[in-house]
């Protein structure tokens, strides 16, 4: 179902007790009510379980920054779907760009992961966009739909339920760069053809589509405007309660 979401990705900041710190000022910030948006917050591993327990009677959601395409077995260093559900994750970001620049995963890995999170029932963010060079080379409309194609569109119709989109253009990505509005609409309205070209349109107008890169309070509300956005996936701005909960408030 298509509604707006805004979604903290914390990457690997905060140890235990700044991250009980930073919740403990989210849910005062955000427990009123006054955004409309889905709100969801993807600490670090070690501080899933507790960040968790700590929201589960807020209107706070918690996801994983990442999980392994594996179920189970001698994978040393990496987390499964089963142990995401097993205590209480039911979200899980896929393809981040700093997941497929540093630690080298693939469409087809990325692919893998997200079988194994709708397989667990998870609902998937899936994150994809393309780098400054192919932008400057005209190459970005191509990129995003391989990308879509090559990571996500073996999928079944039914799954499109469990799947969120999150457009990231790389060069916007911590950077301070942001898409404009118009470049990000433009770019929304792009990626829901591509889903309508392969899936059909009830589907495409379905979908939420996220933008993430630089989102800030002072530009949020202007790109949340925008017809085919719907909502934010948050770096940098997630570290604060009171930009993240502006930024939230904004939609
Ligand atoms: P940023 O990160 O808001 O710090 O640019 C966004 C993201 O990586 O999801």
């Amino acid at each position: 179902m298509r509604q707006k979401i805004v979604a903290g990705n914390w990457k690997m900041h905060k140890n235990a007790e700044e991250t009980e710190d930073l919740l403990n000022e989210l849910i005062d910030k955000l427990s009123h009510d006054e955004t409309n948006a889905k709100i969801i917050v993807a600490p670090t591993f070690t501080n899933l379980a507790s960040a968790a327990d700590h929201l589960e009677f807020t209107n706070i959601g918690v996801a994983a920054q990442n999980m392994s395409q594996f179920e189970s077995g001698a994978y040393t260093g990496e987390i499964s779907a089963d142990m995401l559900k097993s205590i209480g994750i039911n979200t899980v970001i896929i393809g981040h760009s700093e997941r497929r620049a540093y630690f080298h995963e693939t469409d087809a890995i990325l692919a893998e992961k997200v079988t194994t999170g709708l397989k667990h029932n998870m609902t998937v963010i899936f994150c994809f966009g393309e780098e400054l060079k192919d932008r400057q080379g005209n190459q970005h409309f191509n990129i995003v739909e391989n990308q879509l194609r090559d990571g996500l569109f073996h999928i079944e119709n039914k799954d499109w339920q469990q799947i969120v989109l999150a457009y990231e253009p790389v060069w916007a990505i911590g950077t301070g760069e942001t898409a404009t509005p118009d470049q990000a609409q433009e770019m929304h309205k792009f990626i829901r053809e591509v889903v309508e070209k392969r899936y059909g349109a009830s589907i495409a107008a379905e979908v939420s589509i996220l933008y993430g890169g630089s989102v800030k309070p002072e530009n949020a509300k202007e790109i949340f405007s925008k017809a085919d956005v719907d909502g934010g996936l948050i770096g940098g701005a997630a570290l604060k309660a009171a930009d993240f909960a502006a930024i939230a408030n904004s939609i």
